[in-house]
């Protein structure tokens, strides 16, 4: 019996992270946010909707070719609420992503969205990595008008295989999908994560994680 209310409040408990795992659905036509409006709310407060333009739906550049010259090689340039008002509480967003020849979009994952990407120029190496403990790496390459989704939170990357800049367009299903980039939050934490805890996680001397910690 005691087994059987165990069940039921996990299948329960699932239910409900599963609602809240995704942004809730709006309540109007549209809420384009108002960044000077102190509310805070989950997402950002509505402009009144008689001072709203056309300008708050639109956003014009992802033409424009992303500068790569930087140690990754990458660049992604965000469409998210915060260059695009009328995003917001729409569960939705997108980027551009310009890849140097054998540039790398650096693993990293979105807390709060999944991503679907297409290759526009070029051929990509993408991969994620499944939760533990299997740590399954599905990769693959992709040529121009492939498609590969990255499920939400996953551990996940990107590397041009070629000698030409490559771009990439990339929807993701949160206004706001939040990046978190393993090595920058890991090793450019402010202030520092001990260097004795990033040696036994990582299994490395001390003076590997103090290497990697002056380099982020
Ligand atoms: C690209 O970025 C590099 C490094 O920050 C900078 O030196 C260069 O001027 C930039 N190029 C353009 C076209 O903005």
């Amino acid at each position: 019996m005691a087994k059987h209310i165990l069940l039921y409040g996990l299948v329960a408990l699932s239910f409900c992270c599963f609602v809240f795992a995704f942004e809730p659905s709006p309540l109007q036509d549209f809420c384009v946010a108002d960044p000077a409006n102190s509310a805070r709310v989950n997402g950002l407060a509505c402009k009144n909707p008689m001072s709203v333009s056309v300008d708050d739906f639109s956003f014009s550049g992802l033409h424009l070719p992303g500068n790569t010259s930087n140690p990754v090689g990458s660049r992604v340039t965000p469409v998210t609420v915060a260059q695009l008002p009328g995003l917001n509480t729409l569960g939705i967003s997108m980027v551009r992503i310009d890849y140097a020849p054998w540039g790398i979009n650096p693993p990293h994952t979105h807390p709060r969205a999944t991503e679907i990407l297409t290759v526009l120029e070029g051929s990509l190496q993408v991969g994620f990595v499944t939760s533990n403990p299997d740590n399954s790496h599905i990769t693959k390459v992709l040529q121009k008008g492939d498609v590969f989704v990255f499920p939400v939170g996953l551990v996940h990357y990107q590397r041009n295989v070629g000698n030409v800049n490559a771009v990439a367009i990339a929807a993701l299903s949160s206004q706001n999908p939040g990046v978190i980039t393993i090595a920058n939050a890991v090793f450019g934490s402010k202030p520092d994560i001990a260097n004795d805890i990033l040696a036994k996680a990582f299994q490395v001397d001390k003076s590997i994680v103090d290497q990697l910690q002056a380099k982020f």
